[in-house]
């Protein structure tokens, strides 16, 4: 049986005025009308898995234990994020105690996925290769030089693996240009931020590549309060664990990676054009939500969450109106909200 870890922390700062410290991303539906976390629990569930383990902050404990309620899920609670690293650490450290041997399948709750059976035929590969040691993502079709994702190089097929390839290189968010050699090379694969592997695999590495920050985790967990709904994680030692991806902390350095390369309709929504890509259209292109009317608007995106939006003569934007704030950006520009983020931020 394969453990599902759902890792819903992150604030899915590229999508503000929606997504906010509060009420991040995965808790709404976006790609659908199911909240992303939800979706996302939905897809592990079924006689060969166990119940889910969600590792969260603290803030969302209730609103994660109301998505998932009658789930059964086990919810790790984090005082603080300190990024994917920390929070895999201590599920593969609770994921432990159930055996050593557990095959985790590690989620990301924010993305989509529109083949749910080519989904688990290429879990059911990935395990084949977790419980021969490898950490194992599954490779997605690159269409555009992103540079929001992690890059696999696919190396040799592995025996007795079927399905399963070798990483010879794992490069986690180039910068452009890179990111275009990648895709015209046409040799990479987008990291889909799934990750398959047992619990010793995993603590093994992290022991190797990041003994401080893996010794930190594990206090947090010796000294977490257990009780009938949630772990609480320790606050002091996870506060003092470094805040890194489990990307650069082991996929870009670990020699057991492997890859499954696999068409399973993923899409990442990690942004409002990638919301619009996968979004239906009207015929100029553009996706609504909400009170909203368009004059002569081409390939936008506009969405209201309650006041009547307007846009006339845009092309290629992005509008989004919540009840505290208006986002008007083109749609090029869909990765900087960041920034914009950032600027509030600092403004207090
Ligand atoms: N519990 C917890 N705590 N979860 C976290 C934290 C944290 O501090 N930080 C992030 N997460 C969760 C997010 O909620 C998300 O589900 C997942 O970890 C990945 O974090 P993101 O912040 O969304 O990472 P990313 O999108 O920049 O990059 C990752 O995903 C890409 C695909 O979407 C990487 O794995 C890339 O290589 C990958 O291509
Ligand atoms: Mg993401």
């Amino acid at each position: 049986q394969i453990l599902p870890v759902i890792l819903s922390g992150g604030t899915g700062t590229r999508l503000w005025p929606l997504s906010r410290e509060g009420y991040p991303k995965q808790f709404w539906p976006l790609a659908s009308a199911q909240p992303m976390l939800e979706e996302t629990a939905a897809r592990a569930e079924g006689p060969g898995f166990l119940p889910a383990m969600v590792v969260c902050n603290e803030a969302h404990r209730f609103l994660v234990a109301e998505q998932l309620r009658g789930r059964g899920a086990r919810i790790v609670l984090e005082p603080v994020g300190r990024n994917s690293a920390p929070a895999i650490a201590a599920a593969a450290l609770l994921a432990e105690e159930a055996g050593p041997d557990t095959v985790m399948w590690i989620m990301a709750a924010d993305s989509a996925v529109g083949d749910l059976p080519a989904l688990h035929a290429a879990l059911q590969q990935a395990a084949a290769a977790a419980r021969a040691g490898r950490i194992v993502t599954f490779g997605m079709k690159p269409t555009a030089p992103e540079t929001g994702y992690g890059y696999i190089e696919a190396g040799d097929a592995l025996p007795g693996l079927p399905g399963v390839q070798a990483i010879a290189r794992f490069v986690e968010k180039p910068d452009s240009a890179r990111a275009a050699d990648f895709v015209a090379g046409g040799k990479h694969l987008w990291n889909s931020g799934m990750f398959v592997a047992t619990a010793s695999t995993l603590l093994a590495e992290l022991e190797r590549l990041e003994p401080a920050m893996l010794a930190q985790v594990r206090a947090a967990v010796e000294g977490a309060k257990r009780d009938l709904d949630f772990v609480r994680l320790a606050p002091e030692a996870f506060a003092a664990t470094p805040s890194i991806s489990i990307d650069y902390a082991v996929m870009e350095r670990t020699e057991h990676a492997a890859v499954v390369p696999a068409a399973i309709g993923w899409s990442d929504i990690g942004s409002w054009a990638a919301l619009w890509e996968i979004s239906e259209k009207d015929a100029a292109g553009n996706a609504t939500q909400g009170p909203v009317e368009l004059v002569d608007a081409k390939n936008c995106l506009v969405r209201s969450e309650g006041i009547l939006a307007g846009v006339v003569g845009l092309e290629d934007a992005i509008v989004v109106v919540t009840d505290d704030a208006v986002l008007a950006m083109h749609r090029d520009r869909a990765q900087d909200v960041k920034k914009l983020v950032e600027q509030l931020r600092a403004k207090g």
